[in-house]
């Protein structure tokens, strides 16, 4: 059976000399291909609460996923007109004191660009820069009700 399995997936590879291959390498190429992937991400639910819109609307997103990636899936007002990459303050988020504690400090770079956001609060985190962890279950997350962009006509780039 095994060599059936194997011979097939050495046919699927266009391999043509088997023999060239180890066992190890033979055993993991019939995981990869036959073993279902148990992997998964964990998946956490959580609140992002538009202050703008006066909304709250339920999310789920997937634990390594950042805040953004997750409002941008659920059409949530956050800008992140630097695409993520640390250079813009506009997806300045609220949190709760308990998880804003939790998560941890800011670092250098996150706190110099907080300086420059809409609305600052004590709790303020660059959503770009929070990723989703257990923690984050059945809380609620604040969009403020406006951004500092830097755009001077009052450009707003649409998420990848
Ligand atoms: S998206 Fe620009 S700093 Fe987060």
């Amino acid at each position: 059976m095994l060599i059936k399995k194997l011979s097939t997936i050495c046919k699927l590879n266009t391999i043509k000399n088997k023999q060239k291959l180890g066992i190890t390498k033979l055993l993991k190429l019939n995981k990869s291909l036959f073993c279902k992937d148990n992997t998964s991400k964990e998946r956490v639910k959580f609140n992002f609460k538009n202050i703008k819109e006066n909304t709250t609307v339920e999310v789920e997103g997937e634990v390594g996923q950042t805040l953004v990636d997750v409002a941008h899936k659920f059409k949530q007002d956050i800008e992140a007109a630097c695409d993520q990459s640390l250079a813009c303050s506009t997806c300045h988020v609220i949190l709760d004191q308990e998880t804003f504690k939790k998560l941890g400090e800011a670092c250098e770079e996150e706190e110099d660009l907080l300086d420059l956001a809409f609305g600052l609060t004590s709790t303020s985190r660059l959503g770009c820069q929070i990723k989703i962890s257990k923690l984050l279950e059945g809380k609620t997350v604040t969009i403020p009700s406006g951004t500092r962009n830097l755009y001077v006509d009052g450009h707003k780039p649409e998420p990848h």
